[in-house]
């Protein structure tokens, strides 16, 4: 029998409309939602990534306001920037996409990011949070991930998770949230000696290097679920995952696609952090 798709675009679609209700009600009292999304340089890739997250806001009814710098740009420019939205109280969600050029010290930018707007979930203090398993913003991708092992019934409780990908961006955080739920993880990498020993034991295996079809289906253990993160183009022009869709979901008992799986969800809740950060603010200003 073939794995089961978790389908990211339906799966989006469903919570994207209920986060349009909830924008609306806002709305109805007054208050916009709003994201701010910071751009530095002209990496192609981050350039569609800010353009369908600001798209997505439009189509939910939530403002969204885009700053755009040339990779050269004095990072004293960003730092003023993010201090002007900080203090603006129409911007609930403030985004800066990564990766900056190399000349900004990253962390410091992300780290002058008001706790309360960081929707990105990437601000030392909301990190410090999670680990303490009481998440204030939970980053976008891990945050997704979590909410498609929710429907595709996958139990959390007592699993063997295995991630393979130590970024902060998804493989750090997605540890937390999975050892928050009872999983018992495993957090693989480019230093990991046998990786296909660790993979074979995992009832969820998460995939985030960004090395096209790397895990094969000889690598996984039957019945598991299969989350994909990667998303690499291949010589012909096609998009794939980590994960060798064809081999793995002979094995897998459910597994998401590349295209179409973990990528809307990364948005999706994107639009809900940014929401729950304009709903907190409404809740503050009405005590
Ligand atoms: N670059 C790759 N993924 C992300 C993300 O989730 N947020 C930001 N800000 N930059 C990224």
């Amino acid at each position: 029998m073939e794995a089961r798709l978790i389908d990211g675009n339906a799966l989006a679609t469903t919570i994207r409309g209920e986060l349009a209700e909830r924008t609306a009600a806002l709305q109805a009292r007054g208050i916009a939602p709003g994201l701010a999304v910071i751009l530095v340089g002209d990496d192609p890739a981050s350039g569609v990534y800010v353009r369908n997250k600001t798209a997505a806001c439009e189509k939910i009814g939530m403002r969204s306001l885009q700053f755009a710098y040339a990779a050269d740009t004095d990072p004293a420019i960003v730092f003023a920037r993010i201090a002007e939205l900080n203090a603006d109280p129409t911007v609930h969600g403030i985004l800066v996409q990564l990766p900056l050029p190399k000349h900004f010290d990253s962390d410091a930018i992300l780290e002058a990011i008001a706790v309360d707007k960081d929707v990105d979930g990437f601000h030392a203090e909301n990190i410090g949070a999670l680990a303490q398993g009481k998440p204030r913003f939970i980053p976008c991708t891990p945050y997704g991930v979590m909410k498609m092992l929710e429907s595709a019934g996958t139990p959390i409780r007592g699993a063997e998770a295995v991630i393979i990908g130590r970024s902060n961006i998804v493989g750090k955080p997605m540890a937390l949230l999975l050892i928050n739920h009872g999983a018992t993880v495993t957090v693989c990498h480019s230093q990991t000696r046998d990786l296909a020993f660790h993979t074979r034991r995992a009832d969820i295996l998460v995939a985030a290097v960004g090395r096209p079809k790397m895990i094969t289906g000889d690598m996984v253990k039957p019945g598991a679920t299969l989350i994909d993160v990667g998303i690499n183009r291949l010589p012909d022009g096609k998009l794939c995952g980590d994960i060798d869709f064809d081999s793995a979901k002979k094995v897998g008992a459910a597994i998401t696609p590349v295209p179409g799986g973990v990528g809307p969800m990364t948005i999706t809740m994107l639009l809900a952090n940014t929401l729950e950060a304009a709903e907190r603010a409404a809740a503050k200003e009405t005590k």
